[in-house]
């Protein structure tokens, strides 16, 4: 099986890597961030793991570009697996879930990153699963990428993009 993680969404399949492993399973973990500084648990997943890949999107780490590309050459070149698990950005998430899907391989997502209050309270973790509406926090975190409506999930998370630059502006104008 593959697992997958991006960002900080990296440290969340630490805990999956190691009980896989655990439970005897073959395990190809892909690891990837925006630079090889904010790489996470890069040794200890390797420790762990049969065989590790890193992306980094501007390169200076293994691959240049995203987990899903090293998902797609492994595929491309006859690598197979039964499951393939991802955490991190949603982006990331959909690519690995498209990257699958012409496969057929079961992929398993958690939606961890979307949640905040993490209670069922503040609806931020609402999803489209397979036509029904879900929340992460009490019905997931972990969902079955082909079944989640990635693009009405993108369209609620840009919702407030300009609210937040705003703010990450007028914080960083108090910090100098
Ligand atoms: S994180 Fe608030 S409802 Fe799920």
């Amino acid at each position: 099986m593959a697992v997958i993680g991006g960002g900080v969404g990296t440290a969340l399949i630490y805990p999956w890597v190691r009980s896989l492993k655990e439970a005897g399973n073959y395990i190809t973990t892909i690891i990837g961030a925006r630079s090889s500084s904010l790489i996470l648990l890069e040794k200890e997943l390797g420790a762990l793991s049969n065989e590790i890949y890193i992306s980094t999107d501007d390169g200076t780490k293994g691959v240049k570009g995203f987990t899903s590309d090293i998902l797609r050459q492994i595929l491309e070149q006859g690598g197979r697996f039964d499951i393939v698990m991802a955490a991190g950005p949603v982006l990331m998430m959909r690519a690995v879930a498209e990257t699958t899907r012409p496969h057929n391989i079961k992929t398993i997502i958690s939606l961890n990153p979307i949640m905040v209050d993490g209670t069922g309270m503040c609806c931020s973790c609402r999803v489209t699963v397979d036509g029904k509406t879900r929340f992460a926090c009490v019905d997931g975190p972990d969902f079955d990428a082909h079944k989640v409506d990635f693009n009405e999930l993108m369209n609620r998370l840009r919702a407030y993009q300009n609210e937040e630059k705003i703010l990450c502006r007028d914080s960083a104008r108090k910090l100098r």
